[in-house]
Formats: C-alpha cells, sequence, structure tokens
C-alpha cells in the first residue's frame, strides 16, 4: 500500500540503509528515496541491494555484511567522503533464526548478536563520527525485545533487547551534539524473510491484532520515516512499536 503523498522531507539528504535488499529494508530505502533522500541500499546481497536501487529510480547499492565491522566502517567512511554528509542512518539488516534453547549453539548466537547487535553498534560508532547536528538514527528493534513472539527466538529478543538498551545509550551520548536515535520495534511483518512460516503460524498473530492482518513492509517504512524525518524532532531515545495493536493482546 504505498498509494500515499509523501513530502520532500529528506530532500538534499543522504541515508543509509542496512539490509535495503529485501523486506523492511527495501521498503524503507524505497520510501526515504520518495521522500527526497539519497538512499545507499547495503545489503549482503549486492543483487538484491541493486534491484531495490532500480526500484527507487536513484541511489546507490553497497555489497556490505554488517557483522564484518572492518568493512562496516571502511562503507560508511566511502560513502561520508562521497556524498560529503550522512543525514540517516537505518539499522535494519537482521535475522531471526528460530532455535529452541535446547539446541541453541554458540554459532547462532555469534550470527545473531554479530549481525543484530554488533553491526548495529559498528555502523553506529561509524555514522556518528561523521554525522553532525540534525542527523538521525533508527535502529530496527523487534517487538520480541518486549517478550517472546513464539518459542525459539530466545537470542533474537535478547539481541534486540540489547539494540534497545544500546539505543537509549546512545541517544543520552549523542543528543547533546543534535543527533536523534530511536529504535522501531516492528510486530510481525510479512516479508521475504518470515513467507516461509506457515499458516498455522500466522493465523494466531493475525487473530490476536486488534488490526487483524500482519503487518507490510511499507507499514514499517512509514514508522521509520516518522522517526528519521522532521515530526520526530524532539522524539529521543524511544522505542516506537508498529504492530497492529498485538503486544496490547498479550
Ligand atoms: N519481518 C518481521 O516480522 C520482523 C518483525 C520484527 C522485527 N524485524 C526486524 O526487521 C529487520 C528486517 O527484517 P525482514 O523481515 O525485512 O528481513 P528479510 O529477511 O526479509 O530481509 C533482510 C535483508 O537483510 C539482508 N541481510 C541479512 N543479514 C545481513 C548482513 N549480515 N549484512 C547485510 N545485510 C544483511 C538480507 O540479505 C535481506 O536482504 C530485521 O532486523 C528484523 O529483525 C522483522
Amino acid at each position: 500500500m504505498t498509494d500515499y503523498d509523501v513530502p520532500a522531507w529528506l530532500a538534499g539528504e543522504t541515508a543509509i540503509v542496512t539490509g535495503a535488499g529485501a523486506g523492511i529494508g527495501r521498503a524503507t530505502a524505497v520510501l526515504l528515496a520518495r521522500a527526497g533522500a539519497f538512499v545507499v541500499a547495503a545489503d549482503r546481497d549486492l543483487a538484491a541491494a541493486e534491484a531495490t536501487v532500480a526500484a527507487m529510480g536513484a541511489g546507490q547499492a553497497l555489497a556490505l555484511d554488517v557483522a564484518d565491522a572492518d568493512a562496516v566502517r571502511a562503507a560508511i567512511a566511502a560513502v561520508h567522503d562521497a556524498r560529503g554528509r550522512i543525514d540517516i542512518l537505518v539499522n535494519n539488516a537482521g535475522v531471526y533464526p528460530m532455535v529452541a534453547l535446547d539446541q541453541l549453539d554458540a554459532a547462532t548466537w555469534t550470527r545473531t548478536l554479530g549481525i543484530n547487535l554488533l553491526g548495529a553498534s559498528a555502523a553506529m560508532q561509524a555514522a556518528a563520527a561523521v554525522m553532525t547536528a540534525g542527523a538521525r538514527i533508527v535502529n530496527i528493534s523487534s517487538i520480541d525485545s518486549l517478550r517472546p513472539s513464539a518459542p525459539g527466538l530466545g537470542h533474537y529478543g535478547a539481541s534486540k533487547a540489547a539494540l534497545n538498551a544500546l539505543t537509549r545509550s546512545a541517544a543520552v551520548e549523542l543528543g547533546p551534539r543534535g543527533i536523534r536515535v530511536n529504535a522501531l520495534l516492528p510486530g510481525v511483518i510479512a516479508t521475504e524473510g518470515t513467507s516461509g512460516s506457515p499458516p498455522e503460524y500466522r493465523q494466531p498473530f493475525i487473530d490476536r491484532a486488534p488490526a487483524r492482518r500482519l503487518g507490510a513492509p511499507d507499514d514499517i517504512a512509514r514508522a521509520v520515516l516518522f522517526l528519521a524525518g522532521p515530526l520526530a524532532a524532539f522524539v529521543h531515545g524511544q522505542q516506537l512499536v508498529a504492530d497492529g495493536g498485538l503486544t496490547i493482546n498479550g
């Protein structure tokens, strides 16, 4: 559902969106571009990032694995060198492998934390080093940071709860420089990443959510645009839930 007008709130600005090759990241990149930003679509899958740039009609695709902190630092420095500014960073790249507690191994922890938490941390650190007053960071967390949406996601919820804490801390440290940092907590969203789940997994979420539907990637992109745009000028260090009301029903 993208049939709405978008003001040119971000004209002249440069935004980086990680994990922009699919799902929430792609929808976010497209919406930020519609709002006037030059968007760098970063993804470990370069072809997917290039497809996002094609959908935007402008912008830049970047091959980037956010779990590689050195590569994150180099990529963000290169974007800043080329563009002269970084106004918006959206830390969206994330993974949510379902592994029950009794099967949870070091490799799953390392991968989940390395992407969801350390990747976002490295990107925030590198971006903050070059951002100036007025810049914004949005970290894509999850309602799983508040309470489990399903069994097998303890490591995932922990990674996102840590991301919430890091977001608040970054807001405290970067706020005085005029940089706003917030977290966005999506509910259950129909993306490439969740498309493999069977209908019997999805239906209970639809039944419980007052909105009576799963979210669409564009639902979350709109909330990102709010947090990254001028309407959220005084919103610092918050956790915005966008879940169709799912969490108010347990
Ligand atoms: N879909 C949901 O229901 C849901 C709910 C809450 C939060 N989230 C969060 O939203 C974000 C996006 O989720 P999605 O469902 O759109 O995912 P998705 O799997 O549909 O797409 C993720 C994209 O990120 C890229 N990616 C994965 N690991 C990467 C890495 N190490 N470096 C760079 N790119 C990488 C993938 O190539 C892919 O293009 C994640 O952080 C996820 O935790 C999703």
